[in-house]
């Protein structure tokens, strides 16, 4: 099997995919390994079965394109989770004290004389706030946002959070002393810090816009390390200029943003540490073994989560639209062949489906061509 290397990867994923052919120069790939190159215009070829994102975000791959042609796409949530709260963390103490300009200024004394007198009478342009006792907003409670929320209420922030869509997981981990709330408004108006933790679709893109940036608090802190299109950064440069809002803390850089006063750009940070690197390439790396070799599907963002132990001589896998009468058809495939299904699992993602079933004979060649012609068939991989 082939897996071609889009990014640099941490090298955990060489000892993940030993026995496969994995480089950046593979040819017709089985698979795709990526952080944040951008597969929009990528030529998706037939050999292809999955990409892994080693990361959260997915909006670098076209995930329709995708789905249509049965290729599923992995990412690994919470495997660098860790590595992005301990930034808002830093983030929270940098948009409430003038850390940077300060230490910036610190640096143009060097070569002066008498630099502790300068610095004391300096200092007071660069006073600062505390985090405790303060209103924190997160916006969504994902594996990243569930671990902020707890974090700030530990440095003895008041929290809110905000997530329509909260996973019953995430319910659990996250401490009972923050307040959940279904009104998004409401965390603009009370909150002294707001930060963000949600993926970028077309419903979330520009949430933070010239309308809902005037609803915020006055002086309010916002913190941004999910995707930059999230917020208008013309709208959000006015809103710094004005005041309204004392802070913006982005880990996405862009030509509007630099060089404005109060306004702090990080270089795309938040996962870059050894440690979430290592995470997100074995996660990836086993999540796309597992498919390639067992039909497995394990957090997909285009796909359900189908697993089943292996039991039989044949599995057949089947990417199928979620329609009326689909499973029955190809089922009665099988048996009409005399072949008996030992186990089988299917599931739906909206408006996609998927099915492994376990056999106790291989199929004929002509029963998966069959099956592959039945309207709503994506796609059959026989095991
Ligand atoms: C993510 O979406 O998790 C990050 O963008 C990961 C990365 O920096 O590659």
């Amino acid at each position: 099997m082939r897996i071609l290397k889009l990014n640099a990867i941490s090298p955990v994923a060489d000892e993940v995919f030993k026995g496969y052919e994995y480089s950046e120069a593979v040819q017709d790939p089985h698979g795709v390994m990526l952080r944040s190159f951008n597969m929009h215009d990528y030529p998706l070829g037939d050999s292809l079965l999955a990409v892994a994102r080693a990361g959260a975000g997915v909006n670098n791959i076209p995930i329709e394109k995708c789905t249509e042609k049965g290729v599923v796409v992995f990412n690994t949530p919470g495997a660098n989770a860790n590595a992005v709260k301990e930034l808002v963390l830093c983030e929270l103490f940098l948009g409430g004290r003038k850390i940077v300009d300060g230490a910036n200024w610190a640096q143009s004394l060097k070569g002066q004389a008498d630099i502790s007198k300068l610095v004391e009478k300096g200092k007071n342009k660069f006073v600062g706030q505390e985090v405790s006792g303060k209103k924190l907003g997160v916006i969504g409670l994902g594996a990243i946002g569930a671990m902020v929320a707890n974090a700030a209420i530990h440095l003895g922030m008041q929290v809110a959070g905000y997530d329509p869509y909260i996973s019953i997981k995430s319910a659990w981990l996250i401490n009972r002393r923050v307040e959940f709330t279904s009104d998004l408004n409401e965390v603009l108006k009370t909150c002294d810090y707001i930060t963000v933790h949600v993926p970028l679709t077309p419903d979330t893109k520009e949430m933070f816009n010239k309308k809902t940036l005037s609803s915020c608090k006055d002086g309010v802190v916002i913190i941004n390390n999910s995707r930059g299109d999230l917020v208008v950064s013309a709208d959000m440069v006015e809103a710094v200029k004005s005041g309204k809002v004392s802070r913006y803390i982005t880990d996405f850089p862009d030509e509007t943003l630099l060089g404005v006063e109060n306004i702090l750009c990080v270089p795309h940070l938040g996962a870059s540490t050894p440690e979430a690197e290592d995470n997100c390439a074995y996660m990836a790396g086993k999540q796309l073994v597992d498919y390639l070799e067992n039909g497995n599907i394990t957090n997909s963002v285009n796909y359900p989560t189908v697993t089943l132990p292996k039991s039989s001589t044949a599995r057949l896998c089947v990417h199928h639209k979620n329609i009326k009468e689909i499973l029955s058809k190809i089922v009665s495939v099988i048996s009409s062949q005399g072949v008996n299904i030992a186990h089988m699992a299917d599931s739906s993602k909206g408006e996609y489906a998927y099915l492994i079933m376990d056999l106790d004979e291989v199929p004929s060649p002509a029963s998966v061509e069959l099956i592959a012609a039945i309207p709503g068939v994506l796609r059959t991989r026989l095991l």
